[in-house]
């Protein structure tokens, strides 16, 4: 492949044992929800001060490995005059972007959702790295209702993530492929670990027709829970389910399975993958994170959109990433999180 010595330099910056990845590449209405909760108003420059201060947080790079950025970000710069991808480098943290344009219906599938985004991606691809990404992400989102996702849905979107993915690689840029089973609704946790087999089985079915290089990408998957309605799972069950799924799906060709929050609370966010290391801590895989609000919403919290608690933010952020890295040991505990 021609971009191969490109795609595995990018791999061996972003995949290192104790090093996760930061998502901070919400799109306009995800931040302004976000922000919302603070009672801080979205603007760009709102948006770009939260993400100045994520990034140059002191000490981050030891625990943050790549940062997923969104479109708007690629063009700001910090208070301190560098653009965010030059204070990422700065920190040893591998700028990428989110370059999916998120989801649609998929037509005459009812219940089945289908992301966008593919046409002229290669030329995007092309601007971003000029820009100093060298990663990209997309996000398949998959919901469980009673007929739903349906084959037909779960194929569709594999198909979506193979030819992404293919773009990517053939432009020297990594990809992340992140297929999200969602953890809304009152199923249990034996119908989401059932949907998630199927969704990573016909992803990496997809991913091998459209001749993508496994060990050049990052998988983001969910992991398996019960739905929030249903019940909360021990760090264990969780674990336990999450690697049956994983070990019958995902080729050990694939460097790092790098997990989304998705709405899990930043602790349990952290317990989950300290019990996923510890039952697994020989995995094919390396197994972190690329989480977003399980790694922001503390910090959030302690910023509240004001100049003078930035400090207390990023004092919070790299806890949180502190204790994730922990986590990918195996060596997490709970009262770590009074210290
Ligand atoms: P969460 O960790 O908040 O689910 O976000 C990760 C992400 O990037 C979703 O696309």
């Amino acid at each position: 492949m021609e971009y191969s010595t490109e795609l595995e330099s990018t791999i061996n910056d972003m995949v290192q044992k104790g090093r996760g990845i930061l998502a901070a590449d919400e799109s306009a209405p995800t931040i302004a929800k976000r922000f919302d909760a603070i009672s801080v108003q979205s603007t760009e420059e709102s948006r770009r001060s939260w993400r100045d201060l994520l990034i140059t947080t002191p000490g981050l790079g030891e625990y943050i490995s790549g940062i997923i950025l969104f479109e708007e970000t690629l063009t700001q710069n910090t208070d301190a005059g560098k653009t965010i991808q030059e204070a990422a480098w700065a920190q040893k943290i591998v700028p990428g972007i989110k370059v999916d344009k998120g989801t649609i219906p998929l037509a005459l599938s009812p219940g089945d959702l289908i992301t966008q985004g593919l046409d002229g991606l290669a030329e995007r691809l092309r601007d971003y790295k000029q820009q100093g990404a060298r990663f990209a992400k997309w996000r398949e989102v998959y919901n469980i209702d009673k007929h739903t996702p349906t084959k037909h849905g779960i194929e569709a979107n594999a198909e979506m993530l193979a030819r992404y993915a293919a773009v990517c690689q053939a432009e020297g840029i990594v990809p992340i492929v992140e297929p999200e089973v969602l953890m809304d609704g009152d199923h249990d946790i034996v119908h989401h670990a059932e949907v998630t087999e199927a969704v990573q089985h016909a992803v990496f079915d997809a991913l091998h027709r459209h001749h993508v290089t496994l060990e050049l990408m990052i998988l983001k998957p969910n992991m398996v829970l019960p739905g929030k309605d249903c019940r909360r799972a021990e760090p264990d069950e969780v674990a336990e389910a999450t690697l049956k799924i994983l070990r019958r799906t995902v080729p050990v060709a694939v460097p790092s399975i790098n997990f989304l929050s998705g709405g899990q609370g930043p602790e349990e966010a952290t317990a989950n993958l300290n019990a996923l290391n510890q039952q697994a801590p020989d995995a094919p895989w390396k197994l972190s994170i690329s989480y977003g609000r399980a790694l922001q919403q503390t910090a959030l919290q302690a910023w509240q959109g004001k100049t003078e608690n930035i400090s207390a933010a990023q004092q919070a952020l790299l806890k949180r990433a502190r204790l994730n890295h922990s986590a990918m040991f195996g060596g997490y505990k709970m009262a770590m999180e009074n210290s």
